[in-house]
């Protein structure tokens, strides 16, 4: 979703503008711009598309200021177009602001402008806000104190930079809803919506939160609430790295992101498994431990990928830790005026830990008294930090829009916290001890499947004109089902829906025929047979089918179209194996039709609006 960048120092801060928003791309975006402010000079440029058209107009300008702010914008208000695209300013070009959120009261604000004469240029909510601001301006108000009065009558969400050429030396930024960092520098200081965007330039970085606003200058910055109180902030050290957020030689990130599972389920697990014991150790638990034990009830709660992860967890904690648990989708629940008592736990999944609709389950969660835990990729992300408690997952970053190594890491994190939870309940050592070795044996397993990739690239040949698909799986793997649909419709654009198994002939199998390729998720588990059951009648309608099977399974060739043939572990471990080869499918089907596979059409890596 939008991308915040802005710098104030004494560089020229024009490549680190440009430079910020390429490492932002990653969130999905159509348009850019960015505004700097110099010696008394403004200057404003923007363009519908890609960073990289924006950095060539800017290049030919041969722009240099020590201040400015710069923008990726993903539509919501008005066609991405130059108009559209951000930074806004006011009539006469003094004054900047870029926007993420959603200003809600858009339309009362504008009229009421309107009235005393502003006109405006744009479709969008925020150009209503700079000329809001512009309005307490004209009134004499200094910078920080207009940009108070103005957020004061806004209703919505807003991550907020704003410059003015008359108050040179600082940006005012603000937040509520949309995440917003301040990156520390000698001498000089960042904002910006992620860290990514500033990580080549600081690791000192301080986290805004809701209800906040920074005044940046080139020394120093200062933090009030909207009210005008002043907040004493902590100082992050980051231990990001930026070999992290770069391809590291892969044609995309998805691919570098898939390739690295073997790593990044290594490192969910790191220090975590109690061989001996049969057990799981997680520090982010130790406080709340005796209350998820005793939980009456988990809801699990979040969005896409995460959400799927939710549903294996929903198994792993019913079956093994025999405690009663509900998946809902986060946006669903907040609005459904849920029944939670302080006996419940609500465990949020994330992989940015900024998703609004999740941040929002979290709030409604707490708000009624239950124990709050999230499960995030991003280290101090505001779910993350509004827990209660909970527990990284330590995949590293995750850049591809498509969700893949956050997934088998939050896997890995559900089973540990299933092992940490049932060990306490009436999971025996012996028992434990063998979840823990199969765990162990994942990093290898994977390792093996990812050798694969060449054999699945060629299917993905025979497949990549294919309109339609089906995934079917059951128990564990009706969510790697639902998983690897979902990878296939957001970066290839073929239509692609996830069934149980058996679900199938309960109305889908209307579509099969010669032409619908059905992905059967067919591993020797406890479903095996009946899966059998339902290939046979896929293939009795003609269907083409491809099967993710157990290595030593050879009969199944004698029914499947093409079979992907994976190492077995325990059924509760099934989908972090079996979802790695339908990322791969998905991946190089996309590849082959052309498409940007990191930056899918109309997506955002982190969903921050409604
Ligand atoms: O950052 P989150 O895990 O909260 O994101 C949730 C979804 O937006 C995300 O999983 C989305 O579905 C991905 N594009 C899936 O690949």
């Amino acid at each position: 979703m939008c991308g915040i960048i802005g710098y104030i120092g004494e560089k020229n801060c024009v490549p680190i503008l440009i430079n910020g928003l390429k490492r932002l791309e990653y969130r999905g975006y159509d348009s850019a711009g960015i505004s700097i402010i110099n010696n008394g000079n403004t200057c404003i440029v923007k363009n519908k598309g890609k960073v990289s058209a924006l950095e060539e107009k800017v290049s030919l300008m041969k722009l240099n200021a020590v201040l400015g702010i710069g923008h990726t914008r993903w539509a919501t208000h008005g066609i991405p177009n130059e108009i559209n695209a951000h930074p806004h300013s006011n009539e006469d070009n003094t004054l900047f602001l870029i926007h993420n959120g959603i200003i809600e009261n858009y339309q009362t604000i504008k009229k009421g402008l309107k009235q005393i004469g502003y006109s405006f240029r744009s479709e969008t909510d925020s150009e209503v806000l700079v000329m809001l601001i512009d309005s307490f301006l004209k009134k004499n108000y200094p910078l920080t104190k207009a940009v108070q009065l103005a957020l004061s009558e806004v209703e919505g969400t807003y991550g907020i930079a704003v410059i003015y050429k008359d108050e040179p030396d600082k940006i005012v930024v603000a937040r509520k809803g949309s995440p917003l960092v301040v990156g520390l520098g000698e001498n000089e200081n960042f904002i910006a919506s992620d860290v990514s965007a500033i990580l080549a330039h600081t690791k000192q970085i301080v986290y805004l939160d809701d209800g906040e606003l920074a005044v940046i200058t080139k020394n120093g910055f200062l933090v009030k609430t909207i009210l005008d109180i002043e907040i004493e902030k902590e100082v992050h050290e980051i231990s990001m790295s930026l070999d992290e957020i770069d391809k590291g030689g892969y044609s995309h990130f998805m691919l570098k992101e898939i390739m690295e599972q073997t790593e990044s389920v290594t490192n969910s697990m790191r220090g975590r498994l109690l061989l001996e014991d049969g057990d799981a150790k997680l520090g982010g638990l130790a406080n709340v431990i005796d209350k998820l034990v005793n939980s009456n009830r988990i809801i699990i709660s979040a969005c896409g990928t995460s959400w799927h992860a939710g549903l294996v967890g929903e198994y792993m904690f019913e079956q093994y830790a025999r405690i009663q648990t509900e998946v809902e989708y986060a946006s669903e629940f907040r609005y459904r005026n849920p029944i939670i008592t302080n006996e419940d736990t609500v465990i949020l999944i994330s992989q940015s830990g900024e998703t609004a609709d999740t941040l929002a389950a979290l709030r409604e969660a707490k708000s009624r008294g239950a124990l709050v835990l999230g499960i995030c990729n991003v280290v101090g992300s505001t779910i993350a930090r509004e827990s209660n408690a909970g527990v990284y997952i330590h995949a590293g970053s995750e850049i591809g829009v498509a969700s893949t190594k956050a997934f088998t890491s939050q896997l890995i994190v559900l089973a540990l916290i299933t092992l940490l939870i049932a060990r306490k309940k009436s999971l025996s050592a012996a028992e434990g001890k063998e979840l823990v070795e199969a765990m162990q044996e994942l990093p290898d397993k994977i390792s093996h499947i990812l050798k694969l990739n060449d054999t699945i690239e060629q299917l993905a040949e025979e497949f990549k004109d294919s309109k339609n698909f089906l995934y079917l799986g059951r128990g564990y793997n009706f969510p790697a089902a639902l998983e690897g649909a979902l990878k296939l419709k957001e970066i290839s654009y073929i239509h692609a829906e996830g069934y149980p198994a058996a679900e199938m002939k309960h109305g889908p199998i209307a579509l099969i025929d010669e032409k619908m390729p059905v992905v059967f998720i067919a591993t020797k588990d406890s479903t095996y047979e009946k899966v059998i059951s339902n290939i046979e009648e896929v293939r009795a309608r003609g269907g083409r089918i491809i099967a993710i099977a157990s290595e030593n399974d050879e009969e199944i060739d004698t029914l499947v179209d093409y079979s992907i043939k994976i190492p077995d572990t325990v059924e509760m471990l099934r989908p972090v194996l079996t979802s790695i080869p339908l990322q791969l499918l998905a991946y190089h089907i996309a590849v082959k039709k052309g498409l940007n596979v990191d930056q899918p059409r109309n997506l955002a890596k982190s969903v921050t609006v409604e």
